[in-house]
């Protein structure tokens, strides 16, 4: 995992917007996260810098690295994605760069993209990274403040290869429902050209075709930000983080007991606190962190995943559960022998 070195509390937002940090721990359990650094930092590079501690701790060489898979919703262009701007900064050349964009299900949706291409064969050793740098573009004005208090910036990466060993990724499930896809969205800029509910209908540009992706308009009105219902995401998140839970469990015939540790995306502590109890999970079975990242979406579970690793609470033959839900909506889990 990296994070950017800027470390922003609930107490410094109060600064530029009215929110208090009582609120802000009381609701969504969020004191501290992480801000790039203009000129320093970007979805790329952050995603690099995990990269190169995850190939180090998986002793490979950049040479050994087969296919990239880049998991990301702030990519630093629109065009060319983040898979190829990582390709080159760790000097790799001529495979294959994928880029995945599931917001908050993107890191499980890659997995499972990867362990397909593992297990037939395709590919030997694929480079997973899964990398947000938020803060560049939300709305820190009060008018913004249900939304750009959640999230953090950051980065997580994996290295997959295969193994004839009992473990591994047993299995994967991925999940959509795009008839909410607005209720936690970010539409503009964008192609639609206010054609869809939430796009208001941007002016009429003055030539005759085009200039519709960012329109003055848009900026004027600052209708460039994402949008979220935050208690509608909330009640569909605590209904399919359980869901999809059990259902990674009934497929690989394991109960909850059987659980070492369920990492689920970083959302809110409210939604893992009632996942949890929910599930009837003990607090040693459930590893959280926002307290210090916020919700960092695709970055959320790797960033977790190393941090539990690394606190020695992922050991060998653990049966550990990731479990994500967010915008789309989008959720998914993959269940791990360790
Ligand atoms: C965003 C969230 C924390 C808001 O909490 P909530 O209890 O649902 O709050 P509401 O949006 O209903 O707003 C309640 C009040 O708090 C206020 N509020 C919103 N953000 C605030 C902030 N940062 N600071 C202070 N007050 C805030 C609202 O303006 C509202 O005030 P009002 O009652 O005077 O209108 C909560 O809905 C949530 O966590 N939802 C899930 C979001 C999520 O997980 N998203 C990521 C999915 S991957």
């Amino acid at each position: 995992m990296y994070v950017p070195k800027n470390v922003v509390s609930n107490n410094d937002l109060t600064t530029v917007m009215d929110t208090s940090d009582e609120w802000l721990q009381e609701r969504t359990g969020i004191k501290e996260r992480h801000y790039a650094t203009q000129f320093e930092d970007t979805t790329s590079t952050m995603g690099v810098e995990a990269a190169k501690i995850a190939m180090q701790r998986a002793g490979i060489a950049a040479g050994d690295i087969d296919f990239i898979i880049f998991a990301t919703i702030s990519p630093d262009y629109y065009f060319p994605g983040c898979g190829v701007l990582a390709q080159r900064q760790l000097g790799i050349t001529e495979i294959g760069a994928l880029d995945i964009r599931n917001q908050c299900s993107g890191f499980i949706y890659a997995l499972s993209v990867a362990d397909q291409f593992i297990k037939t064969g395709m590919y030997k050793t694929i480079l997973l990274i899964a990398a947000e740098t938020h803060s560049y573009g939300l709305d820190f004005s009060t008018r913004g403040r249900n939304v750009s208090v959640i999230f953090g910036d950051g980065a997580g990466a994996v290295i997959l290869q295969p193994t004839e060993e009992d473990r591994g990724i047993l299995s994967t499930h991925l999940h959509s429902d795009g008839s909410e896809a607005e209720t936690l969205s970010m539409i503009n800029p964008g192609f639609h050209a206010g054609k869809f509910p939430r796009g208001k209908k941007p002016a009429k540009p003055s030539q005759p075709y085009g200039g519709l992706f960012i329109t003055k308009d848009l900026i004027e009105k600052e209708d460039i930000y994402p949008y979220m219902d935050g208690p509608a995401v909330f009640k569909k998140a605590i209904i399919k983080f359980p869901e999809v839970i059990l259902e990674a469990l009934l497929t690989n015939n394991f109960l909850l007991s059987d659980l070492n540790l369920l990492i689920p995306h970083q959302a809110n502590l409210r939604i893992s606190q009632m996942v949890q109890q929910k599930l009837k999970l003990r607090d040693d079975q459930v590893y959280n962190n926002i307290h210090k990242y916020g919700n960092t979406t695709a970055a959320s579970i790797p960033i977790a995943l190393c941090e539990a690793w690394e606190k020695g609470k992922v050991k060998d033959n653990d049966l550990i559960c990731l479990a994500a839900f967010g915008s789309g909506f989008t959720w998914a889990s993959a269940l791990l022998k360790w």
